[in-house]
């Protein structure tokens, strides 16, 4: 078969396609008896029609699930599409903040709880109320007509992008849930990223405002959010106001400090709000926000999601995909991601609460204080539906099936994976030792850019099979394809493009119509490209091997390797850099950085670790090398072009081992030079 190659991607670039290399998997996992009895979808029948449905009669389908909601102005059209651009729900007015409050407020529900959210501190041993908080909706509601008119106070106005970075608090999910109410796009930053990274995202997006806490717990230390505010704003003035929520109030004598008539306490302000806000109608296309992410190219772009289909995606998506029953007093659902993700925007609140069923929100890290942290709070909290990353199930695995041997997990329903492949091993684990061998396991694949669940299994209907995500969505119209966007047969890799619209998709990002339209649209004509490599197989199931273009999954987390390369050239001592992915055991993608040094620098242990450091204080830990190689000059085809074939073959095949300070020898490599890069 050959290899499909455009502009710019490259299929033989799959780092993960190792672990699928187009065998086909045999063991199959019906769906259980005891979850299709009572599913939203019951059977692969009802799947069928319904899929059908929704391909041929989307304005039917789309317009029954959305009328599930509540709407100001009924919408006057489902769909309008003029590709690119897709506009849904045209002319309703909504409100996502009063679908996921007012309205369980308004149907009686006002006590039920909302959110449920544990900090990293938490010890169950010696609890302390503080640190264990439950909302109900009425709490939430209260709290966040408050924060809106806190915002309000402040000068905040519809359509005035307020950036949030906050540690995982219920305080985060109150900020985002005002900004909704009143019509502010949030911006959030996760909180592992730096100074950099926040001052870079404030300037693109002209927020006024950031909203951040003194700080946030992870693995027992406080990571001070303020303090990298601080650093981020002294150099940029776009940002004239700072609300600090004090989460760590001082413990162990941690200090921030505050700016007269630029920064304000949570706290203080809050005390003034008053508690009524009714929520703003929002026309269906009015942003709801801006999430960065990274590219092949350049720095993170601002994915823009509007009202209306963003909200009826994600509703129906949690509601189908993780089965919620709002009339369940019973269901509980944790989404261990980090809400700076858009994991945890689509599924922790915003698809999540208008299905009325309980959010759990954990602050920490899985191994704090010990290795059943989260063993322990599935137990407690008697959690229902579990939705985790491949990253994190490898590294359970490594810390054995004991830990969660010690807890009661009976209460779990279905288990979700995230952000990567998930290799079968990782899969048959996850299904053992987490699932209890009874519960299904939906393998989610979508992206920062689609809002919600692409291509996934269905509890109650979908056969599964370890290591695929198997089918579409209702609405995605999936395809294969090759360069000319010709389809291809079962089980040949090619390009994963999306053909029609759907509720959720991207409007844009944020001030560069250019790039949009060049990422997306004008790889393979006429269709959507996400930019991942993929095979459907013999019985229709998809298998996503992993990206096609400089983009690379870390730990679940997307990473452009250029981002990681202009860091690396923005020290001192370096004169150039390429970053490759290469096969990581718990990570997935781990980051290998070939380096040439400036004349006179001298390619030392202290300066690799320097390098590593000065990347994370560029943009985030996350974003640290795992190897970094000292090379005498980069390997490029005659066109000046990086091979960067080549850099990943090496990268992934040879563990650096002895002295690692010797220099690369490229020479050996020569004759390569002369030919460039297929
Ligand atoms: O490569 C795919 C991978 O993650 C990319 C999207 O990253 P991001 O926008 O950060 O969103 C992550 C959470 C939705 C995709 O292009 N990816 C995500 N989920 C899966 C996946 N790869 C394989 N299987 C998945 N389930």
């Amino acid at each position: 078969m050959s290899q499909p190659q455009t502009k710019g991607v490259d299929l033989g670039a799959l780092g993960n396609a190792g672990m699928q290399s187009g065998l086909q998997e045999t063991r199959k996992f019906p769906p259980p008896a005891s979850i299709s009895k009572s599913a939203h979808v019951k059977s692969m029948a009802e799947y069928d029609r319904l899929y059908k449905e929704s391909i041929e009669n989307p304005d039917k389908f789309w317009g029954e699930r959305a009328g599930e909601l509540h709407w100001f102005k009924k919408w006057d059209r489902v769909l309008e599409w003029n590709l690119p651009d897709a506009k849904w729900f045209v002319g309703g007015k909504t409100n996502l903040s009063y679908n996921c409050i007012d309205r369980q407020v308004q149907a009686g529900l006002g006590d039920k709880v909302a959110i449920v959210w544990e900090g990293e501190p938490y010890d169950a041993a010696k609890p302390v109320a503080s640190e264990l908080v439950r909302l109900t909706y009425n709490d939430l509601l209260r709290e966040v007509s408050k924060f809106a008119n806190v915002l309000k106070s402040l000068g905040v106005k519809k359509g005035e992008v307020v950036t949030l970075y906050m540690p995982m608090i219920p305080e985060l999910a109150i900020a985002m849930l005002a900004c909704a109410r009143i019509g502010a796009p949030h911006s959030i930053i996760f909180g592992g990223f730096s100074a950099s990274a926040i001052k870079d995202r404030v300037e693109d997006a002209k927020s006024k405002i950031i909203v951040t806490a003194d700080g946030g717990y992870r693995r027992g230390k406080v990571v001070p959010l303020k303090a990298a505010v601080d650093e981020a704003l002294t150099s940029t003035d776009v940002v004239k106001t700072v609300v600090v929520y004090d989460r760590v109030k001082g413990v162990g004598g941690f200090k921030f400090a505050m700016k007269a008539g630029r920064d304000h306490l949570w706290s203080d302000l809050m005390a003034k709000a008053s508690d009524k806000c009714p929520a703003e109608p929002m026309d269906s296309e009015d942003l709801l926000f801006i999430l960065y992410t990274s590219g092949s190219t350049g720095k993170p772009k601002g994915i823009m999601h509007t009202t209306g289909g963003y909200m009826v995606y994600t509703y129906l998506t949690s509601r189908y995909v993780f089965d919620l029953h709002g009339e369940d007093p019973a269901e509980m659902h944790w989404c261990t991601a980090d809400i700076g993700w858009v994991t945890g925007h689509s599924y922790i609140v915003y698809g999540v609460l208008p299905n009325r069923v309980a959010t759990l929100m954990f602050e920490g890290a899985p191994n704090q204080p010990a290795n059943d942290r989260f063993w322990d709070i599935i137990q407690r909290h008697k959690v229902t539906k579990f939705y985790t990353a491949p990253t994190a199930i490898r590294a359970f695995m490594k810390w054995g099936e004991q830990e969660p041997k010690k807890h009661d997990l009976s209460s779990l329903k279905i288990l979700g994976s995230v952000g990567e492949p998930i290799n079968p091993e990782a899969w048959m684990w996850y299904h053992e030792h987490i699932g209890g061998k009874r519960c299904p396991i939906v393998d989610t694949w979508w992206q920062t850019e689609t809002g919600g669940h692409m291509i996934t299994p269905l509890p109650g209907a979908t056969t599964t099979v370890p290591g695929s995500c198997t089918r579409p969505f209702f609405g995605i119209d999936v395809s294969i394809v090759n360069k000319d966007g010709q389809e291809l047969p079962a089980n040949a890799g090619g390009f994963l493009v999306i053909k029609k619209p759907w509720p959720s998709i991207l409007r844009g990002i944020l001030g560069d119509r250019e790039r949009f339209l060049k990422t997306y649209w004008s790889e393979i004509k006429g269709c959507y490209f996400a930019g991942d490599g993929a095979r459907r197989d013999l019985d229709g199931n998809f298998w996503v091997m992993g990206r096609v273009d400089d983009v690379i999954n870390v730990s679940g987390h997307r990473l452009g390797t250029m981002e990681v390369e202009s860091a690396l050239v923005s020290h001192p001592s370096v004169a150039e850099a390429a970053v490759v992915g290469m096969p990581h055991e718990i990570k997935g993608t781990g980051i290998a950085a070939f380096v040439t040094l400036k004349t006179g620098k001298a390619p030392t242990e202290e300066l690799k670790k320097e390098l590593t450091n000065h990347v994370g204080h560029e943009i985030g830990a996350i974003a640290k090398p795992d190897q970094i190689r000292f090379t005498e000059a980069l390997p490029k085809t005659r066109s000046g072009k990086i091979m960067r074939r080549l850099l990943r073959e090496l990268a992934s095949g040879q563990e650096v081992k002895g002295d690692t300070t010797t220099l690369e020898d490229f020479s050996i490599l020569a004759k390569l030079r002369d030919t460039d890069e297929a």
